[in-house]
């Protein structure tokens, strides 16, 4: 049987399915259970210095091709975060996703995320729908090279530096952050939801991000710009539900990939599902291993297109 193990950075995974920041209520036992039903690792909801409430509702709306969502960032805090996963099991499987709005803010969580015994952080340089961080920080390049230098200057961490599609130039954000050890490409689009009869926005801060299975050209898009200008390790994000489209993004480079909104039409074993049929996939095309498609559709000497 073909292996699907993989490696991102330092981090060798036993399969490339991991959960993307954010999705199901993200307390430990959620990540537990995902990483007990079949997830290689999960990404945990976008963690900050402090406590923050988020938006008031609606914060989540389903449209046909997926959701919108303005949930504003709400967390626990860096310090109740580390309450919590004091005794988790499987911290090595666990990418603690944070955000800031500025490089202090970044490094203390850093810090602190290493202090307690997580060696992998996912930046969360996207969030569309919250001033003065996510999307914000990250659409200014040197701001990114800054925070990536630091973390990567002060801890031994893994970091992977999720990036937002909302931007002019992807490839030269993606260059600024190039001391990454991996890109995770991509968090939502912005996008407005509006309702004919109410008369309202579906979503309290109007503005919110937009995820599922819409998205996944736009995210494939952004794998492949990456990946032909960098060759760096890439986490596929956007759209994700069956196996077949985690095989569209391994063509295109990357190398794991998260699902997210898919948990809206599926269940827990969304991850062994995906796991079986990739390898199923490797087996009858001929493969023996998931690196061998790892971006054969870029890699020189690819066919090109129609
Ligand atoms: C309700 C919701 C909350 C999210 N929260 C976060 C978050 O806290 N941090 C983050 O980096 N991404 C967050 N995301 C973005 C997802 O991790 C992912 O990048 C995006 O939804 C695209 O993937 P998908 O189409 O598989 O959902 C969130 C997405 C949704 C739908």
């Amino acid at each position: 049987m073909a292996s699907i193990s993989t490696r991102i950075g330092t981090f060798s995974i036993e399969n490339p399915v991991l959960l993307a920041s954010g999705i199901l209520d993200e307390t430990s036992g959620s990540i537990l259970r995902s990483l007990r039903e079949g997830a290689g690792a999960a990404v945990t909801k976008s963690i900050g210095v402090t406590e923050r409430k988020g938006y008031s509702t609606p914060v989540i709306s389903e449209i046909k091709t997926g959701l919108l969502n303005a949930v504003g960032l709400s967390n626990p805090g860096i310090e109740n975060f580390v309450e919590e996963y004091k005794n988790f099991p499987e911290k090595r499987k666990v990418v603690v996703s944070i955000f800031g709005g500025n490089v202090e803010e970044f490094s203390i969580l850093a810090r602190r995320v290493e202090q307690a015994g997580f060696d992998k952080v996912e930046l969360n340089l996207s969030c569309p729908h919250v001033k003065g961080v996510g999307s914000e920080v990250g659409q200014d390049p040197e701001l990114v090279e800054e925070i990536i230098a630091e973390i990567k200057g002060h801890t031994s961490l893994q970091v992977w530096a999720k990036l937002s599609p909302n931007v002019t130039d992807l490839v030269a954000l993606a260059k600024a952050a190039q001391k990454a050890d991996a890109y995770v490409l991509i968090n939502t689009l912005r996008a407005i939801g509006v309702e004919i009869y109410s008369r309202k926005f579906s979503l309290s801060n109007v503005v919110g991000g937009y995820s599922g299975p819409g998205i996944k050209p736009v995210a494939l898009r952004a794998v492949y710009d990456v990946y032909k200008e960098t060759q760096k390790d890439i986490v596929g994000v956007g759209g994700i539900t069956t196996w077949e489209d985690a095989v569209e993004f391994f063509l295109l480079g990357a190398r794991a990939i998260e699902v997210g909104t898919a948990f809206i039409y599926e269940d827990y074993p969304i991850y062994s599902k995906i796991n079986k049929g990739l390898s199923d996939y490797l087996d009858s095309e001929g493969f023996s291993r998931l690196d061998d498609i790892v971006g054969v559709m870029v890699k020189d000497g690819a066919f090109k297109g129609h």
